[in-house]
């Protein structure tokens, strides 16, 4: 089983990932957890740049591709084919979401991401006003940082809420953790 978790900034998405993992670790289940963009080249050299200066569309673009690249080859699909549960922090809906903001067709990369990438069993859309994401990033970062602007937070809102696959679940990121938790169980059952 394949398991995504996308949102926001701020929406909670690595607490749910490590509520969903331990919950199906109860249930003895060999559970796989990672994030996008990885700790690996790729992904260090994109988080490095939103500190050192923005990479240009393009150049971004590719590296959260090759980084996608090396984290399926790697990770998620040994990982899937041994039969373990893979559940991820961001896959492709975010670079159709962010990388949409700087200007790309979100369907054109995903038609990209569906050539090379494994489609998630379920996809679970964090949702939650921007208030309360920009209020939970500042007391997260001190400071919202250029990836996290208000404007560019819209406009990826409006990506994920365009998403309307089967595998796709919307879910209040509001509410408690433990609320958004249940939710997603309860979706999964
Ligand atoms: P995070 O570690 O807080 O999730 O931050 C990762 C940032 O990278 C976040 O602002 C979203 C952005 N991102 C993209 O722009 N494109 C992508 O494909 C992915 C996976 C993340």
């Amino acid at each position: 089983m394949f398991i995504v978790f996308e949102g926001i900034d701020g929406t909670g998405k690595s607490t749910q990932v490590n509520l969903l993992a331990d919950a199906l670790r109860q249930q003895g289940r060999e559970v796989v957890t990672s994030k996008e963009p990885t700790d690996g080249p790729h992904g260090t050299r994109l988080r490095q740049s939103a500190d050192t200066g923005r990479l240009s569309p393009q150049e971004e673009l590719d590296l959260f591709h090759l980084d996608r690249k090396e984290h399926i080859a790697n990770l998620i699909k040994p990982s899937l084919e041994r039969g373990a549960v893979v559940i991820l922090d961001r896959y492709f809906f975010s670079t159709m979401a962010y990388q949409g903001v700087r200007g790309f067709d979100p369907l054109e990369i995903r038609r990209i991401n569906e050539e090379f990438a494994p489609l998630p069993d379920h996809v679970f859309i964090l949702e939650l006003d921007l208030d309360t994401a920009l209020d939970r990033i500042g007391v997260r970062d001190g400071e919202a940082n250029e990836f996290e602007q208000r404007e560019s937070l819209q406009k990826c809102h409006e990506v994920f809420a365009a998403l309307d696959d089967d595998f796709i679940h919307r879910v209040d990121a509001g509410q408690t953790p433990e609320k958004v938790h249940e939710r997603v169980l309860s979706h999964l059952s």
